[in-house]
């Protein structure tokens, strides 16, 4: 198969690449993506030269480059990752998320349609694949502040804390009731993928997954920031009162769904992913602080003292938890790994990967590829 990848210079996208690009050497990975402040393609130095992979710096929005790109490249796959991704920039600038994520959503779209539908097989053996996010559903309440025992437990699940903050989950069938403006953008993109089996055929999937964390996440996302803040002694700046609560699945677990899902997966279907792995923010944080504490060498909860309460994030969803009991049943996925196990990895390749890190948050990184494409 020839797939393209969007977004694969991104956190998830970077991951689902090099999973492709390894495990298929009979594949040809695209990589497109057009390495906005989040794209990173220090993030894919370990297979930049492999035969079976080739990056494109493109736009999404740019019609007839990814028009053309599918033709030259014979695409029969596409796996749909390219977004604008953190809700607090989409607060302050909701026009870019409109942009890139429902306008470039639909190029990709239209492209893939005119692309397939003019070709002998037609849509005989394509995929378009489109990830989202469980931010869609909109917001559970909290009905169990103290945490109940959940319905479901897998291996992402704490072994120590397993707890659930309500009775109701996120369904594939629930109604979309989106928040911010970056989880408004999704959701329209995900009617249009939608749209676009109903009206003309194509042959889509979608699926919604909980919070991610693991390596090469944009230091912005709660984890990745504090790891780095904690390091450099700096404040560790806590929305509202730390109560809301995120379900968390690490990275490589994600890619491994949406391998085993663009695979086996079936066409027009909705799979959530996630590992009923619920966290307040507050508790989280106070593990990450134990863990970075830990590796550093410095007494464990040194560093509690960082933590400070700041004004809440605008509209702040109170609380997300995926069930992810379709995609187990059905295509037998479960995460492989405990969040103890998880959070220690993450933490430790953040502080083994400090350069990463500072050339990350000095932004000489986007300067690296202004030069690089300049009069491209
Ligand atoms: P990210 O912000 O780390 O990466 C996004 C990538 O898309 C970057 O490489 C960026 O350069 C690229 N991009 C942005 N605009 C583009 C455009 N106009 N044209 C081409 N490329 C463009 O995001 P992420 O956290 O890796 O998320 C990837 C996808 O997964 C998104 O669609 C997001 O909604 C979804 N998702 C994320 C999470 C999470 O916890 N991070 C959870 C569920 C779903
Ligand atoms: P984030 O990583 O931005 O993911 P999302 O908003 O998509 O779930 O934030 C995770 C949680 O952490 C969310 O409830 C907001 C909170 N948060 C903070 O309290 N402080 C921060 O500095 C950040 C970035 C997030």
């Amino acid at each position: 198969m020839n797939i393209i990848i969007t977004g694969g210079a991104g956190f998830i996208g970077s991951h689902v690449v090099r999973l492709f690009v390894n495990k298929y050497p009979e594949y040809k990975i695209i990589n497109l993506d057009k390495l906005t402040y989040a794209g990173n393609l220090a993030n894919l130095k370990d297979i930049e030269d492999k035969p079976n992979y080739k990056f494109v710096k493109m736009d999404i929005c740019d019609f007839d480059g990814v028009y053309k790109l599918m033709q030259d490249e014979k695409v029969d796959g596409i796996i749909h990752l390219a977004a604008e991704s953190h809700v607090d920039r989409s607060i302050k600038d909701p026009f870019t998320f409109a942009q890139t994520n429902v306008m470039g959503t639909l190029s990709m779209l239209q492209a893939a349609k005119l692309y397939w539908e003019n070709l002998p097989e037609k849509f005989e053996g394509k995929r378009f694949y489109h990830i989202s996010t469980d931010e869609v559903y909109g917001a559970l309440e909290m009905t169990h502040p103290e945490g109940i025992k959940p319905p479901f437990t897998t291996k992402a699940s704490s072994g120590e804390h397993h707890l659930a903050y309500g009775e109701k989950f996120f369904t594939e069938d629930l109604k979309y009731q989106p928040h911010s403006p970056y989880s408004a953008a999704k959701a329209s993109s995900d009617h249009f993928v939608r749209a676009f089996h109903d009206t003309y055929g194509l042959p889509i999937i979608v699926t919604n997954c909980s919070n991610n964390y693991g390596p090469y996440q944009f230091p912005e996302k709660l984890i990745p920031l504090f790891i780095n803040n904690i390091r450099h002694r700096k404040p560790l700046p806590v929305y509202g009162k730390g109560e809301n609560v995120r379900d968390w699945l690490y990275v490589e677990d994600h890619a491994r769904a949406i391998d085993l899902i663009f695979h086996k997966g079936k066409i027009a279907e909705t799979y959530n992913i996630g590992g009923f792995n619920e966290w307040k923010n507050i508790d989280i944080i106070k593990v990450v602080i134990n863990t970075v504490d830990r590796l550093l060498g410095r007494p464990e909860g040194q560093d509690m003292d960082l933590i400070t309460y700041v004004t809440d994030r605008a509209g702040h969803d109170m609380r997300y938890a995926i069930d992810s009991s379709k995609l187990q049943r059905e295509l037998g996925w479960e995460p492989s790994l405990q969040f103890e196990e998880g959070i220690e990895k993450t933490v430790r390749w953040y502080l083994d990967n400090q350069e990463w890190m500072d050339n990350v948050t000095s932004g000489d990184y986007l300067k690296y590829y202004e030069d690089m494409y300049a009069g491209r």
